[in-house]
């Protein structure tokens, strides 16, 4: 859905990936208004911002040629959010004291939306006590903050205080926008592949890409859900305001599950767990010429074990990926777990399924069986955890 996003750019060298920025969340549709402020102009010229904005930029307070009132106390009221982005030493100390002595920094003051900063600084500037002071004083006025990463500075140094990246910004813009006040309902996601090592370089898996389980926790943090996501390794960054616990193998996914299982409210078993392992040789298995037996054990049953000691109202869905007889495995899946929910798939399409941003899939319950349409994986998990929520199997 379109969001009124306000991107605010401060006088930082990192300036130019807002145009990124903005220029990614117009081309989702959302109406992108940016305000800069005087430095800001000097690394960025406002005709960029305005061709990728197809906005005005604004500047000046004082400029007689523009009408602030009406313009931009408007603005105020129907922003979603309002993201600084890079957020500069100077412009992070104003807004933690309230200083409003430009068209920026005036604006945020007036919203009362969803707020996020983007710090990017020179290390030495960001770990300055005082910089953290207003860290945390922002925090504490419920502002996001998105961690600024490690890496090579256009100062030189290398170290703390580059902008987060592109992507993680607008992912967390996207997310800030769409949030529901929280259900106090706690969610825990499984995503990914895991990976059974046969030697320090060799490894058995599967091709899920974690992209399931990475929309699972954005649906569910925008529906006001606590998310925990523990993630086989994927290619993609780390979802912002996300608790994710990273794991390897099954027997790490079942650690990190086990540990936090009971206190769900919901538990989606969307990862594609290795069904087998083996003993990791200490050294590089080498050739000989001849074949290579390998014994497997069964790992873990983690959906069954959740099944087993699932908690009254706890709701459990699983994920069945089949290559034939599609509902009748799925439906015995779902009693044999003792789940309340199956996701039934199949790898019929390669555009849907594994790596694919669709799926075309069948929720099963023990009361009926319902085939969704093709859709987005973010829109297969809005449709099940609204299921969820009206059968009100957890409330
Ligand atoms: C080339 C150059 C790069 C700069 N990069 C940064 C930066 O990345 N982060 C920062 O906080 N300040 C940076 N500064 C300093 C700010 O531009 C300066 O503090 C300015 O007053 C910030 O103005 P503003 O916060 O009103 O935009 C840089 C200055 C120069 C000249």
């Amino acid at each position: 859905m379109s969001k009124c996003i306000v991107i605010g750019v401060t006088g930082g060298i990192a300036a130019y990936k807002a145009c990124e920025v903005v220029s990614a969340l117009r081309k989702k549709g959302h109406e992108i208004h940016v305000i800069m402020t005087k430095n800001a102009t000097e690394f960025v010229s406002p005709l960029t911002f305005e061709t990728l904005s197809a906005n005005r930029v604004s500047v000046d307070t004082f400029d007689r040629n523009f009408e602030y009132n009406v313009q931009h106390v408007s603005l105020a009221h129907k922003a979603d959010v309002f993201a600084i982005v890079p957020c500069s030493a100077n412009v992070l100390a104003k807004v933690a004291h309230g200083l409003a002595d430009d068209m920026l920094t005036t604006t945020f003051l007036a919203c009362d939306c969803q707020k996020l900063l983007c710090p990017a600084m020179n290390t030495k500037m960001l770990e300055n006590p005082i910089t953290q002071d207003n860290l945390k004083i922002c925090h504490g006025y419920g502002m996001e903050i998105l961690a600024s990463g490690d890496g090579f500075l256009a100062c030189g140094d290398i170290g703390k205080g580059r902008l987060a990246n592109v992507e993680v910004i607008v992912d967390a813009i996207e997310m800030l926008a769409a949030k529901k006040p929280s259900n106090h309902k706690r969610i825990l996601i499984s995503s990914g592949a895991t990976k059974e090592y046969l030697d320090p370089i060799r490894y058995i898996t599967n091709p899920s890409s974690g992209k399931t389980g990475r929309q699972w926790a954005k649906i569910a943090y925008n529906l006001g859900y606590d998310v925990t996501l523990v993630t086989g390794e994927t290619s993609f960054e780390d979802l912002p305001f996300i608790k994710t616990i990273k794991i390897t193998n099954a027997k790490q996914m079942f650690t990190e599950i086990k540990a936090c299982s009971f206190e769900q409210d919901i538990i989606v078993m969307s990862a594609a767990v290795a069904d087998f392992t083996c003993n990791k040789a200490e050294n590089k298995i080498k050739k000989d010429g001849e074949a290579l037996d390998l014994h497997l054990e069964p790992t873990q049953d983690i959906l069954k074990y959740l099944g087993e000691n699932k908690r009254p109202g706890q709701i459990l869905i699983g994920y069945a990926m089949e290559t034939k007889d599609l509902i009748a495995n799925a439906q015995e899946k779902l009693v044999k777990k003792n789940c309340d929910y199956i996701i039934a798939n199949t790898i019929s399409d390669e555009n849907k399924g594994f790596k694919a941003d669709d799926n075309e899939v069948v929720i099963i319950s023990k009361e009926n069986v319902e085939k969704l349409p093709k859709m987005s994986k973010e829109n297969i998990a809005r449709c099940v955890l609204e299921k969820c929520e009206r059968e009100k199997r957890c409330y």
